[in-house]
């Protein structure tokens, strides 16, 4: 795994790739945000040897380097789900190698079920924990000593100081956030009735597919993290008929636009020594 992680890291290297200061990896409906950027790279997920392919429609697989204000960001723009068939070492590869090229933050956004009762869907949540009912961790197997501990704490998972940063800046461009946990379910189905109870009742805010395996793969690097949830649909006792993946999509770049905004500004505000 180490070797394809150095391996991957030198041809992105080769293309004119280098350490950033944020990378972030947009989830369902939030590629807006690529058009903040000035773009100076652009490269297909496909053309990077080892690295999976993308099997879901609404994710591109597509790597982006350049310029959001003074700051040097990469984008991935698609990600790899373990629904796909990947295993967790394999959707955690091409994080893990633009990781060992080094940043200062990894920002996680994905699209999420709102459990909260409070939420809409359209609403955007900041990740203040996860829980991780995906029935496996990408740490499993021999530890890569040279990426970290074999038991990485999870206690900070989530940067109380990122956080704070985030609802400042939400609050400074009028923008409604909520904050809460994140539940990881292994999908592709979607909750049962029984389901939705139960994560409600673990504490969870929102459910989802994806993040846990990447956060847990950033922390265990010690790159501090943000995640934010657009939330595409409620789930609950409510929604007999599930909402479709069309409407999913439409209320995910709805929240992705104040999303945008948020990290636009949040971005800007960033100060690293
Ligand atoms: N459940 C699980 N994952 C999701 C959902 C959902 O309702 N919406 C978007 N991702």
């Amino acid at each position: 795994m180490i070797d394809k992680i150095r391996r991957s890291a030198e041809f992105l290297k080769s293309e004119g790739f280098e350490k950033c200061d944020v990378l972030i990896i947009i989830g369902t409906g939030l590629s807006g945000l690529i058009e903040d950027i000035d773009v100076d790279i652009k490269i297909p997920y496909y053309r990077v040897d080892g690295w999976p392919v993308s099997t879901v429609k609404s994710h591109k697989g597509e790597l982006i380097q350049g310029m959001l204000h003074d700051k040097t960001v990469t984008v991935m723009s698609g990600r790899f789900h373990y629904y796909e068939g990947y295993s967790f070492q394999e959707i955690v590869l091409p994080l893990r190698t633009l990781l060992y090229l080094g940043t200062n933050l990894f920002i996680v956004t994905n699209a999420a079920g709102g459990v909260n009762d409070d939420f809409d869907a359209g609403d955007i949540m900041i990740i203040n924990d996860h829980i991780n009912l995906m029935g496996g961790n990408p740490l499993r197997g021999r530890n890569i000593e040279e990426l970290g501990p074999r038991f990485p704490s999870m206690l900070d998972a989530y940067s109380l100081k990122y956080i704070r940063m985030t609802e400042k800046t939400a609050l400074a461009n009028n923008i409604n956030i909520y904050n809460g946990v994140y539940c990881g379910l292994q999908g592709p189905s979607l909750e049962t009735i029984a389901e939705y109870n139960m994560v409600k009742n673990l504490g969870a805010d929102a459910v989802g597919m994806s993040t846990v395996p990447e956060v847990i793969a950033a922390r265990h690097m010690g790159v501090d993290v943000l995640g934010i949830s657009a939330i595409t649909n409620i789930v609950n006792k409510k929604d007999t008929d599930h909402s479709s993946h069309d409407d999913v999509i439409e209320n995910a770049m709805r929240a992705g636009e104040k999303i945008r905004k948020i990290l636009r500004g949040f971005i800007k505000g960033l100060d690293f020594e």
